[in-house]
């Protein structure tokens, strides 16, 4: 008889707490939230990790066959001219990822977090259609996001977005800021010139291409280098601070290049089955800086000396 009132005792106990749970979830302010399904029973996998695996329920299609597949949800964090447009495309080379773009570039989607949070919800119930869509046999869906791009100004709140809906981000910086200048530099200027017929291109699949972008030399004003660099330097510093809590994994563009395992990485963090991931897209700026800034004697005088030397040096071996 005492056994059975404690069992009764435990039993409401629990039901309690799982209420409080329940209500703590609708309270957290992300009231679109689904509550989680799951007709797909995953037994071998830690509960833990079963957070980071979704059955989204598209409005527009059926999953038809992979309905059982989880998708993982991810959001490449980046800043402009960090190689993130070909990373991009080489995660979209395989079958089963889809990075829909840089979807927060339109004004009005971060307005808000409403309608910040309105996007992703979208995104990640696999309903945005995209060039990058791959529909029902997505294992892993994502966008390109950059810093300037709202992310920096609502970082709690998507922090907090992440963390619930169980978003990985993969950070993708560029190690050498100073090649990232050269590069911010350079399409600025093709912005207002179109050296390509006409045509403003920041990505180009030809060496053609890239050899008549790469004539363009830009002159660096050498006060504002070092405030510049130093700025990009602590704005991804902070970046990491803010998303630290998130799953997440840190690359960088010259590692990738160099040493193309990384992307072995990058799909074992996605936890999509491994393939040799190709891009179309040819490297604009290539070789020695020395032959890619008009001013060079200026921008080595003011870096000679300073923790940015480094950036100076050659860094560079094609594959
Ligand atoms: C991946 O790239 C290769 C080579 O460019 C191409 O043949 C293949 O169709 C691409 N796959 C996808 C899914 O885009
Ligand atoms: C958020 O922005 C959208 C679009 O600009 C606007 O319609 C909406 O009223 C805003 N919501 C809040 C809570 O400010
Ligand atoms: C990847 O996509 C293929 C179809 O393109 C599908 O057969 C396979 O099950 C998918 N893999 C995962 C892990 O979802
Ligand atoms: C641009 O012009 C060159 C030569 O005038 C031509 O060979 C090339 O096909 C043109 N490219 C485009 C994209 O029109
Ligand atoms: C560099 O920028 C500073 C501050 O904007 C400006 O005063 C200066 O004239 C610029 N120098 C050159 C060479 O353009
Ligand atoms: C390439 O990357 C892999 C995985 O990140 C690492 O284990 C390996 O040591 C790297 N190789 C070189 C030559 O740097
Ligand atoms: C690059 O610079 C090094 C040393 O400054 C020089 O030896 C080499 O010839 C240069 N390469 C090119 C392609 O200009």
């Amino acid at each position: 008889m005492i056994v059975v009132l404690f069992a009764m005792v435990c039993g409401v106990y629990i039901c309690s707490i799982c209420l409080k749970q329940v209500s703590t979830r609708t309270k957290s302010g992300f009231s679109s939230v689904q509550v989680i399904q799951r007709p797909c029973p995953h037994p071998d996998v830690e509960p833990e990790e079963l957070r980071y695996m979704h059955h989204p329920k598209p409005n527009t299609y059926s999953r038809a066959e992979c309905a059982c597949n989880p998708v993982r949800y991810f959001a490449i964090l980046s800043m402009q001219r960090s190689g993130s447009g070909w990373f991009e495309t080489l995660l979209n080379n395989h079958t089963n990822i889809s990075s829909n773009g840089e979807i927060f570039s339109v004004k009005v989607r971060r307005s808000n977090i409403s309608t910040i949070v309105e996007t992703l919800d979208k995104l990640y119930n696999l309903d945005w259609l995209s060039s990058a869509s791959k529909n029902e046999c997505t294992a892993a869906v994502g966008l390109k996001w950059m810093l300037n791009q709202g992310l920096m100004q609502h970082h709690e709140e998507i922090v907090e977005y992440f963390n619930t809906r169980g978003v990985s981000a993969i950070f993708l910086f560029r190690r050498n800021l100073l090649r990232r200048m050269i590069s911010v530099l350079a399409n600025l200027y093709d912005r207002d010139n179109k050296l390509l017929n006409g045509t403003h291109k920041s990505h180009v699949h030809s060496p053609h291409e890239a050899e008549i972008l790469a004539k363009y030399k830009p002159i660096i004003n050498a006060t504002l280098l070092i405030p510049n660099l130093k700025q990009v330097e602590d704005t991804s510093t902070k970046a990491l601070e803010y998303f630290k809590s998130t799953r997440h994994i840190i690359l960088f563009y010259e590692d990738i290049v160099k040493n193309r395992t990384k992307l072995l990485d990058v799909q074992d963090f996605l936890k999509v089955p491994k393939r040799d991931l190709k891009s179309r897209q040819v490297k604009i700026h290539k070789g020695n800086l020395s032959s890619q800034i008009e001013n060079w004697g200026d921008v080595q005088k003011t870096l000679t000396g300073t923790q940015y030397e480094r950036f100076l040096s050659v860094d560079y071996r094609r594959r």
